[in-house]
């Protein structure tokens, strides 16, 4: 298989690495608009072809996938003109800007048989999986509440809000783990540096199935935090992807309530018993994603991350900051 990368900005190259260096396809073939940019990659990884124009990689026959890392506003017509020439797409976060858009390219993949796979890096990663592996498996209990904080003093970004830069992480786990996506949201914040640009955001969520969840995101905070906690009728646990050694934490607490022998009584019993961190896997997520790409493409298998999957998160995204925008209005998740 032969793939082509567009946009070698900070993000793609990390993608070209993991193609190049494990040898997951035979010729790479690598686009951006900045000929500084395509020269690097070239002197890091000489057997690569480069060009400035990405419509040389959508003429190319030689091509069968295209892997794409450019801004978000640029997702849509990209994947599109790619999915056109009948080579498969991979798609960087968040998928598209707008529901809409994700709708029509997973519709044209669909049509031309074509793979649409989106890169929510987290659910390839070692402590997500096994979160999921945990929640599955019962140990938790029934789900109550998810709460996430992605918080730092970040990058301010010109042409999204800090909700579609860093909530696509937090709500591809929520999704992921909980196999269901919203069935309503509101969102508070507050645009703090650059006027019109949120720069801070407190998202709550409702589930079907009762789990309720609150996600914080911001590019104004005075350290990284990068924390969740899922609380379950069972245990509960704490993911800390800012840890280097314990990612994931069991806690055997909770509360159980016990029905009154007698009227007016009322007992609640407390559990504290002990903390476990479970042994995790040590691949690269991004490793594991671009060699998921590589086999779906070359296998014809629906990716883990597919188009429905960018787009359920494209859904939750866009109606996050609708009702940011409308100072916190519930909004319904069709
Ligand atoms: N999965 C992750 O964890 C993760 C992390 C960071 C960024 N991202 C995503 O990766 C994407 C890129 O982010 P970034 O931070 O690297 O952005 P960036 O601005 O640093 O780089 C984008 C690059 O795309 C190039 N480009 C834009 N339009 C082009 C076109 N038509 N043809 C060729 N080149 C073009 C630009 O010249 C630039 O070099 C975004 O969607 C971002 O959300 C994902």
């Amino acid at each position: 298989m032969n793939v082509g990368v567009v946009g070698l900005g900070y993000w793609g190259p990390n993608l070209v690495r993991n193609l190049y260096e494990s040898h997951l396809c035979e010729q790479i073939y690598c686009c951006d608009l900045d000929d500084a940019k395509a020269e690097k990659i070239k002197s890091r990884y000489p057997t690569i072809i480069t060009t400035r124009d990405y419509k040389e990689l959508v003429q190319n026959p030689e091509i069968n996938g295209t892997v794409i890392a450019t801004p978000v506003s640029t997702h849509f017509p990209l994947a599109m003109e790619f999915l056109e020439a009948g080579k498969h797409v991979f798609v960087e976060k968040p998928f598209t800007p707008s529901p809409e858009k994700g709708a029509a390219l997973v519709a044209k993949a669909e049509e031309k048989g074509l793979i649409v796979m989106v890169g929510h890096t987290f659910e390839y990663s070692p402590p997500v999986i096994k979160i999921k592996e945990i929640i599955d498996s019962g140990e938790l209990g029934k789900i109550y509440y998810i709460s996430a904080s992605r918080v730092n003093l970040g990058l301010h970004q010109k042409d999204v809000s800090v909700i579609w830069d860093l909530a696509p992480h937090d709500f591809s786990c929520l999704f992921y783990w909980l196999g269901e996506q919203p069935k309503r949201l509101s969102a508070m914040g507050r645009d703090y540096v650059l006027k019109g640009v949120p720069d801070v955001a407190f998202i709550n969520m409702e589930f079907a199935s009762g789990c309720t969840a609150h996600v914080q995101v911001s590019w104004l905070a005075p350290s990284k935090l990068r924390r969740t906690a899922i609380i379950g009728s069972e245990k509960m646990l704490v993911y800390d992807d800012t840890e280097t050694m314990e990612k994931v934490k069991i806690y055997d607490k909770g509360v159980d309530y016990k029905d009154p022998e007698t009227f007016g009584e009322f007992q609640l019993s407390y559990r504290s018993g002990d903390i476990i961190s479970p042994r995790l896997d040590t691949f690269e997520p991004l490793n594991r994603e671009m060699r998921h790409f590589v086999e779906c493409c070359e296998k014809g298998l629906t990716p883990k991350t597919d188009g429905h999957n960018g787009l359920r998160v494209v859904k939750a995204l866009d109606a996050a900051e609708r009702s940011l925008r409308a100072g916190g209005k519930i909004v319904e998740i069709a």
